[in-house]
């Protein structure tokens, strides 16, 4: 029985007015449980009648975790990672939603001392930025067989059954999307509205990040994150996707600290009384958007979506804006 089943099963046995914390239930107001769907193996639940069904909040989000994350059964490894960073909870998910600019910088040194990182800077292969509505984004998105044989040379460390499941993976991800004529290999960020944020890579060795970002104040938040996997792979897949993971996007990893200092310099920059005047410069490409040099070579038919090259900030004024259309503050 899996997670999703197990979820049903213990809902249809809650007690009337549900989840057992009537001190949030009072507190938001809701005089029964949450509504549950159960999607691609993730719980999503809403404690507020009046919200649109899952399928309208996730957009065509739905789309890209059906197809990466679909069948194959996922399961969390062991151990929710939490930490706190300084900033606000919108600029991780800005960050998360479209920022692939501070990438080569801010990550440098990263890449440098990192072999199982790919080269960002000279990697083949297209790469896209896609906006889905309402607000979410994705970044480095990339398609075909991208990863596909650096996994294999790689999974060869390990042993057979590590090249065999890698290869069992691809068959799996390529025939799910046999009649598609572009084929999703993965993304390197993005961001589920409002503050869920995903790294699902186009590699069989890297896992998915599941990354929350609990608001904590108008200058912190605090993170937590769980590492997702195939439930069938080799234990030594397991191994190095933890390994990776923990060294990568973590509180204790090489990614995760750059991007924290970012935000904590951006966040102290901020608080200036000289920054009061300073008005934030959203409009990168915005003069370019659906006329982008060589889109009609772009091999992405039939993938939802509004799709950009690497960078640029649509995700990011979409997201802001409706924020703020939520929060009823207009822009
Ligand atoms: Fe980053």
């Amino acid at each position: 029985m899996d997670l999703c089943q197990r979820w049903q099963a213990h809902r249809g046995s809650l007690p009337p007015g549900g989840v057992p914390w009537p001190a949030r239930r009072r507190l938001l107001g809701a005089d029964r449980g949450p509504e549950g769907r159960c999607r691609g193996g993730l719980i999503f639940g809403s404690w507020d009648r009046e919200a649109p069904s899952l399928e309208e909040y996730l957009g065509d989000i739905c789309w890209y975790f059906d197809t990466l994350f679909g069948d194959d059964g996922l399961e969390a490894l062991p151990g929710c990672q939490r930490y706190t960073i300084v900033g606000n909870w919108k600029l991780f998910c800005d960050n998360f939603a479209g920022d692939g600019y501070h990438v080569p910088t801010s990550h440098a040194s990263a890449f440098q001392v990192d072999a199982t990182r790919r080269n960002y800077a000279v990697r083949a292969g297209h790469r896209f930025m896609v906006h889905l509505a309402p607000a979410h984004g994705l970044g480095a998105v990339t398609l075909g067989a991208d990863g596909y044989d650096g996994d294999v040379e790689r999974a060869r460390e390990l042993g057979a059954d590590a090249v065999e499941w890698v290869q069992e993976r691809h068959r799996r991800l390529q025939d799910r999307q046999k009649n598609r004529p572009s084929k999703l290999a993965g993304w390197t960020w993005g961001q589920c509205f409002p503050n869920l944020n995903l790294q699902a890579f186009d590699s069989a060795l890297r896992g998915h990040l599941f990354i929350l970002c609990h608001p904590k104040g108008p200058d912190s938040a605090e993170i937590w994150q769980w590492c997702f996997v195939e439930r069938d792979a080799p234990r030594s897949i397991k191994a190095l996707v933890a390994r990776t993971a923990t060294r990568g996007q973590s509180g204790t990893g090489l990614i995760g600290i750059d991007d924290s200092e970012n935000f904590e310099r951006i966040t102290e920059n901020m608080r200036t009384v000289a920054n009061r005047e300073i008005v934030s410069h959203y409009a990168m490409t915005l003069e370019l958007e659906g006329r982008w040099p060589g889109q009609a070579e772009w091999p992405v038919t039939g993938l939802p979506g509004f799709f950009g090259p690497s960078m640029w900030e649509t995700s990011q004024r979409r997201f802001y804006r409706y924020w703020a259309q939520l929060m009823g503050i207009g822009v």
